[in-house]
């Protein structure tokens, strides 16, 4: 028996945005909080956004105070501002820290407390409010962040989340043509968040038949869409699909969860400031050429969505071509295949082999069981570039 969870209301399609005027009138909106990137307020990505708000008389109060992976304070700042703001809707426009920073100020706006207080691992409060409805629009193909519950927190040396049901959006929108002007890097970081994603939840022992279907229908558009999106951003279709294999891949680790790919990628983020897509996209090989014995069926059904010859073959051949392809996907979009690449050391093993076992809540739904040699072993394998030897 199973249950499967998702935003009640999902946009999707080039020219969704334009939603957002009967989404307002809905709501009987009058004042607009919009949390979004400085970025793409400087470069103009939002300019459409803020005319149709304006057309519609609609106040708005734009806060920039996004980083990646924020920190504590960061969110504490926003959740102030929020409580004074008086906004009867909050609208996330960004990356992954945007949509999480919208919706931890949207829940906590009508909730006593700080951030930490709530964090997953050392808060000490529950939420018991709602908060103000929020609307999540994401410019990039990869977080999902648009469809989960989930907004995570940078602390000194790794990371932490509130998660609670309230978080998520009452509406996502997502709408290609924001993705157009994304540079080539931040295309292939995403785009492989997004196929790890999808790979996670495909494997993940909380997998059910509805998040097998949509894991595989998402890695299907990543795996043969993410190079040229990268290599040609202007390509319509490209960004489409990946838009779409984006969204489908978080409706499905949503409720799958994702497992030792992102647990042992927090600390990466948390200790050396690695971009959470790229942290997963350098381990995501290494973590599946040390769980593939686990999880050998599901493994060759990844090697037909690469289109990998399997006649004749044996699962562990098969697993260890999907492996050698998800590296090859990775070299490809022009992303680091080693962690040293980052300027990581032997002697920092040890430090991420901590941080990374202390990440239970993502490793228990790992197939096959991720313990402290375990995590070690992947990591230096990713140091060292090597794979396991079975
Ligand atoms: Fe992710």
């Amino acid at each position: 028996m199973s249950q499967f969870i998702s935003p009640k209301n999902i946009y999707h399609g080039k020219g969704s945005l334009s939603n957002l005027e009967g989404i307002l009138t809905d709501l009987q909106v009058q004042k607009v909080f919009l949390v979004t990137d400085p970025m793409l307020k400087e470069l103009g990505v939002i300019d459409p956004l803020l005319e149709q708000l304006s057309n519609l008389n609609k106040k708005v109060e734009v806060v920039t105070d996004v980083v990646p992976e924020p920190p504590l304070e960061v969110g504490n700042k926003v959740v102030e501002k929020v409580r004074k703001s008086q906004a009867d809707l909050v609208i996330g426009v960004g990356g992954g820290s945007a949509l999480d920073l919208a919706k931890a100020a949207a829940v906590l706006a009508k909730n006593d407390g700080a951030i930490e207080d709530y964090l997953n691992l050392s808060g000490e409060k529950k939420l018991t409010n709602k908060g103000l409805p929020k609307v999540l629009i994401p410019t990039t193909a990869g977080t999902g962040a648009e469809i989960t519950d989930i907004a995570v927190f940078s602390l000194e040396d790794t990371k932490d989340v509130i998660t609670h049901e309230f978080l998520l959006a009452d509406y996502a929108i997502v709408d290609p043509v924001l993705t157009y002007t994304l540079p080539p890097k931040v295309t292939a970081a995403s785009g492989a968040d997004a196929l790890t994603h999808a790979i996670e939840a495909y494997t993940s022992i909380n997998a059910t038949p509805l998040t097998d279907t949509l894991a595989l229908d998402a890695m299907n558009r990543i795996i043969n869409h993410i190079r040229t999106a990268v290599w040609n951003g202007k390509d319509k279709e490209a960004r489409e699909q990946m838009s779409l294999g984006s969204l489908i891949a978080g409706m499905s680790f949503y409720n799958a969860g994702v497992a030792g790919v992102h647990g042992l990628a927090y600390p990466l983020g948390g200790l050396f400031k690695i971009p959470h897509g790229e942290s997963n996209a350098v381990l995501l090989p290494y973590v599946y050429d040390y769980i593939w014995p686990s999880c050998l069926k599901k493994m060759t059904n990844i090697a037909n969505v690469f289109n990998l010859p399997t006649d004749g073959k044996n699962e562990r051949d098969i697993a260890l071509d999907v492996v050698q392809s998800l590296q090859k996907l990775v070299k490809d979009v022009g992303l680091p295949t080693t962690i040293s690449e980052y300027n990581i050391t032997a002697a920092d093993i040890d430090r991420l082999t901590e941080n990374g076992i202390k990440q239970t809540r993502l490793l228990k739904r790992s197939p096959k069981p991720l313990d402290r040699e375990a995590v070690k072993e992947i990591y230096t394998n990713a140091y060292e570039g090597k794979r396991t030897n079975f």
